[in-house]
């Protein structure tokens, strides 16, 4: 009888620029590890990280929670988290726990459930750090490739991205308010203006052809954003000049990772990812801000992840 197993399940960027809410894509800079045990009873977690370890407020905890009720499910789960994508710093820290959990426990119940039911579980989870629930980043985590993410009902889109794409992120050393999603979606505008409507459109448009022709180029250059980016830069010390730098280095696109302050650097295989990863390191400087550099590409999901299934 199956009674533990382990997912991993890879980090994430959100948005893409001007895919608010709607892009995601799976990045191999980090993962989280869930190992799911029957126990007799209630929901405990244990976590090498710093996040609550109180089901209802962690993300793991809460689809595992969401799961276990709507299947009706008497076993008592012990969670075990290894958390590798640092928390709070827009690469999709609390979406790996939660895609992991909910691909985890679709396999020790057997429930064989589709991709978007599973995304949808994992998005519950996601209420636990955000305050609402986005399914970009659980849905790049969950299915891996670039994804797009269709509501109401949800209909998840994923997309195998070029081979030759690759990201530099820069995470600056600073210390993110606790609730640092909820904290960053509350500067957004409330209304936009139709010029700047027009222009995320016809980004967006265009990134999405740029994944569906295996087009780096195309995609890089379409990483534009006129509405979220301007009302959350000034969270980020050095912002501008980062993305200035890293584009004069010769990245072809950059914006903020998600809900930031992460900063991320979409080019080619063939670029000087080294160059660009530098001169973004020096941008952070030039706000005195230090900074770790990941250099990366596209990720398999966490469906594509399973690991010692016994
Ligand atoms: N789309 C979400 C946001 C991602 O930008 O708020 C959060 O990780």
């Amino acid at each position: 009888m199956v009674s533990s197993i382990t997912v991993k399940a890879p980090s994430s960027t959100a948005n893409l620029g001007p895919g608010f809410d709607v892009f995601g894509l799976a990045i191999d800079a980090f993962f989280d590890e869930i190992t799911l045990t029957k126990t007799k009873n209630g929901i405990t977690i244990i976590t090498d990280g710093d996040v609550p370890t109180n089901p209802e407020n962690n993300t793991a905890g809460l689809v595992v929670k969401n799961m276990k009720k709507k299947f009706k499910i008497n076993h008592g789960i012990e969670i075990k988290m290894k958390k590798g994508i640092p928390a709070g710093f827009g690469m999709g820290s609390s979406a790996g726990s939660a895609a992991a959990a909910a691909v985890a426990f679709n396999k020790l119940f057997k429930l064989k459930l589709d991709g978007n039911s599973l995304v949808e579980f994992a998005g519950s989870g996601e209420k636990a750090s955000a305050g609402t629930i986005h399914y970009d980043n659980v849905a790049a985590s969950v299915l891996g490739g670039f994804v797009i993410v269709k509501t109401e009902p949800l209909d998840v889109i994923r997309i195998k991205p070029p081979t030759n794409l690759r990201m530099c992120i820069a995470v600056p050393k600073i210390t993110v308010p606790k609730k640092k999603t909820k904290v960053s979606r509350g500067v957004i505008p409330k209304k936009v203006n139709l010029n700047d409507s027009i222009l995320n459109l016809s980004n967006a448009a265009t990134i999405v052809a740029g994944f569906m022709k295996k087009d780096s180029e195309l995609i890089g250059k379409s990483i534009k954003d006129s509405i979220v980016e301007p009302a959350r830069q000034h969270m980020i010390p050095g912002f501008l000049k980062v993305k200035s730098n890293a584009l004069k280095a010769g990245a072809l696109g950059v914006t903020i990772s998600g809900a930031g302050p992460s900063v991320i650097a979409f080019s080619k295989k063939s670029s000087d990812l080294n160059k660009i990863s530098l001169a973004m390191t020096k941008g952070f400087a030039s706000a005195n801000t230090k900074c770790q550099t990941i250099i990366c590409k596209p990720s398999n999901g966490a469906i594509n992840k399973i690991k010692n299934f016994r």
